[in-house]
């Protein structure tokens, strides 16, 4: 996945560690086959959002509702729909170094010196400049800059630009929160619209090391009650584990294979369906499915 960022497939600027735009194929068959194309789309875990980013320029949704706890992620989206073209001005001209990775990565530290504008400008920085985009590791080529691969590695400025515009583009229909993700769905559900949920929390395993927010077992079980209450169609996906299959053990569930970027190998997931959901021939873009009974 890093290397073909060069080529630029990607829509969102972000990278992100368990990205789900590469899943795209079989979501965009899971909306043919439900019937579900045109329905708003809402994301309480939203990250790097490739997937609902992706969705909505194909056309394939009419909104996105994309959601984040992680402050700082919230501000980057918000820089980047509210000053777009300031930020855009910021990326053309910024010098990608050592010096303004540490500077940046103070800024991330302390959240209440710094405006949001900023706070959202380090984020960008640091998740495009850090191994694997995570924001709380170390820079590409490490600090000496001795690495094979140097800090600017995965900050190819035009293509990065030609995101950020694309997205302003679309930003009438997209938005933005920074709830907490159960607040958040039970919002949602408040809505009659049609709208369809995809969930992609915290991974149960790693969450800790990959996100700054990340989730205990007991958040894991509280989101698992309140997705069995949502009156809309939904989807959630996690890492391949047997305490998460516990707890959605009266749903419809399946595991397949996901090239994860961050531990660079194929790995299992998970994905949970809401009863609604008809998956039967979308499955066919997946790797390695196993359906669990
Ligand atoms: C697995 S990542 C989502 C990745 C995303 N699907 C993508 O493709 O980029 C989980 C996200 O949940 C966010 N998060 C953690 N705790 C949260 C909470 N309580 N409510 C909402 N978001 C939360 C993290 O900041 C992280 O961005």
């Amino acid at each position: 996945m890093e290397d073909s960022e060069r080529h630029s497939k990607f829509e969102s600027p972000l990278r992100y560690p368990g990205g789900k735009a590469c899943i795209f194929p079989f979501i965009s068959n899971l909306f043919y086959e439900n019937n579900l194309l045109g329905v708003n789309y809402a994301e309480p875990y939203a990250g790097g959002s490739g997937l609902a980013l992706k969705l909505l320029f194909n056309e394939y949704v009419n909104e996105i509702f994309i959601n984040d706890y992680d402050y700082s992620i919230f501000s980057f989206w918000h820089s980047i729909l509210e000053s777009n073209q300031r930020f855009c001005d910021w990326v053309e001209d910024v010098e990608i170094d050592i010096e303004n990775w540490k500077y940046f990565k103070s800024v991330q530290k302390n959240p209440d010196k710094f405006s949001q504008f900023e706070l959202g400008q380090a984020v960008f920085f640091l998740n495009r400049t850090n191994i694997s985009g995570i924001i709380k590791g170390g820079p590409i080529g490490g600090l000496e800059q001795k690495g094979k691969y140097k800090i600017n590695a995965r900050f190819n400025k035009s293509d990065l630009i030609r995101r950020i515009e694309r997205i302003d583009k679309f930003k009438h229909r997209i938005r933005l929160s920074n709830l907490d993700g159960i607040r958040f769905i039970k919002n949602l559900d408040k809505k009659s619209q049609n709208t369809f949920i995809y969930l992609d929390p915290p991974y149960v395993h790693k969450g800790a090391d990959l996100y700054m927010n990340y989730f205990k077992k007991r958040d894991h079980e509280i989101l698992a009650r309140q997705v069995e209450k949502i009156n809309h169609k939904w989807l959630v996906s996690y890492d391949n584990n047997d305490f998460i299959l516990n707890l959605y053990d009266n749903q419809q569930r399946l595991r397949y294979s996901l090239s994860q970027s961050a531990s660079n190998r194929v790995g299992n997931e998970i994905l949970v369906f809401s009863g609604q959901l008809n998956f039967s021939d979308s499955i066919e873009k997946l790797k390695n499915v196993e359906l669990i009974q």
